[in-house]
């Protein structure tokens, strides 16, 4: 049999977890870079394994055996409640089943059409000169494409609330995601602020459902789709998972795409020669008329630095997966039970992976 991957022991009881809280990307790091590529670390009693390699985070991924951690999920759930992010298992699956329409062929095509005219919208009203709070403009144009995207309705004067609250929410999420490694049943705490941030952020789903419900008409969006849904047996999806995916949807649509146009604007301002092959780029493809969906694809470079911003800037950085079954992994055996984690931010600065790791050097996609 393998044997078990090299790794640090911590301290009594908790573990590696301080580090792991206070400073997760470089306790990581240090770890891959003192003990390879499958090294061993624990977070309370429970034993974890940390792989930095993108063939063992494939083949874990692909792993049915593996799901998510409860940890991951249960922290998800405290403010989401039961969505695509949180669920596992059958009713996962069923969620996925019932969604799946809203994201064919041809409503991704729609959704593009929309993003570009939200984008035209949003920058209508920009001049050159002052300066600008970028972070807050890329949330406020994610935020917009979302709702009209995926519910057909116009939020712009909710995008800040609720970005406000997500602030106050994710730090006590991530914070009981890590305890709950520790200490499973202890429910996620929240003080009293952050609870009435999840309240305000459940309004304004609420609202938007209430609003659609009251209007009864089928707008061909997620939204309708979710309301309208049925399984084979004629079973619908009762108005908490509507609220809980919409909110799942509202969140992984806009906070992740925000945060990825933001480094990309950082890090063109860091790159002007970059910029200017940018700009020279979308003078040749589209020229002066308004831009297009079908654009997208002819925009290699614009892609290109996308794909960058997200390998040096990965918005969602970590990711775990928990083996029902005993797993060999690059050589090493690891119990079921155990936390397997990956951290995209420390793979994707592995000079073995990608030569000048830290240089934004737009590069040929892979198909
Ligand atoms: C830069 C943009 C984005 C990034 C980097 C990103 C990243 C990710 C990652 C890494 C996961 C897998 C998490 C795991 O299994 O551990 C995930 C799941 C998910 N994402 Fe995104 N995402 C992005 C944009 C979006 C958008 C625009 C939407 C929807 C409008 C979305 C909806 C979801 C949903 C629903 C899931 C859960 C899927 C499932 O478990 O069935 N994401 N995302």
């Amino acid at each position: 049999m393998p044997q078990s991957a090299p790794g640090a022991r911590g301290l009594p009881l908790v573990g590696h977890l301080p580090l792991m809280i206070l400073d997760p990307t470089k306790f990581l790091k240090g770890l891959t870079q003192r003990y390879g590529d499958v090294a061993s670390f624990r977070l309370g009693r429970r034993p974890a394994v940390l792989i930095n390699h993108p063939e063992l985070i494939n083949r874990l991924l692909r792993d049915r055996s593996c799901p998510r951690s409860d940890e991951s999920r249960r922290a998800l759930r405290s403010f989401l409640g039961d969505g695509l992010l949180s669920l596992e298992g059958p009713r996962h699956l069923r969620h996925r089943r019932l969604m799946a329409p809203a994201f064919h062929r041809q409503r991704i095509q729609h959704y593009g059409e929309v993003m570009c005219a939200e984008t035209y919208a949003e920058i209508a009203g920009w001049q050159a000169g002052p300066q600008r709070d970028l972070r807050e403009d890329m949330m406020r144009l994610t935020f917009a494409i979302v709702s009209k995207a995926l519910f057909s309705t116009d939020t712009r004067d909710e995008a800040r609330d609720v970005e406000h609250a997500l602030q106050s929410i994710l730090p006590w999420a991530l914070l009981g995601a890590a305890l709950g490694g520790v200490f499973p049943k202890l429910p996620v705490y929240y003080p009293r602020g952050s609870r009435a941030a999840i309240k305000r952020l459940h309004d304004v789903v609420l609202k938007i459902v209430a609003r659609r419900r009251e209007e009864g008409e089928d707008r061909g969006d997620l939204l309708s789709m979710l309301l309208e849904t049925r399984d084979e047996d004629g079973s619908a999806l009762s108005d908490e998972d509507v609220c809980a995916e919409a909110l799942t949807l509202l969140l992984a649509g806009h906070d992740t795409t925000a945060s990825t146009l933001t480094w990309a604007w950082h890090l063109l301002s860091q790159n002007p020669e970059v910029q200017d092959a940018a700009h020279e780029e979308v003078r040749r493809v589209v020229g002066e008329r308004a831009i297009t969906p079908e654009d997208v694809p002819k925009l290699e470079l614009i892609n290109q630095i996308l794909s960058e911003t997200l390998r040096l800037y990965p918005v969602v950085w970590m990711g775990d997966r928990v083996p029902d079954n005993d797993l060999e992994l690059g050589g090493y055996h690891v119990a079921k039970g155990s936390s397997v984690f990956f951290c995209m931010y420390v793979t994707q600065r592995d000079a073995r992976f990608f030569p000048d790791p830290r240089a934004l050097r737009p590069r040929p996609l892979q198909p």
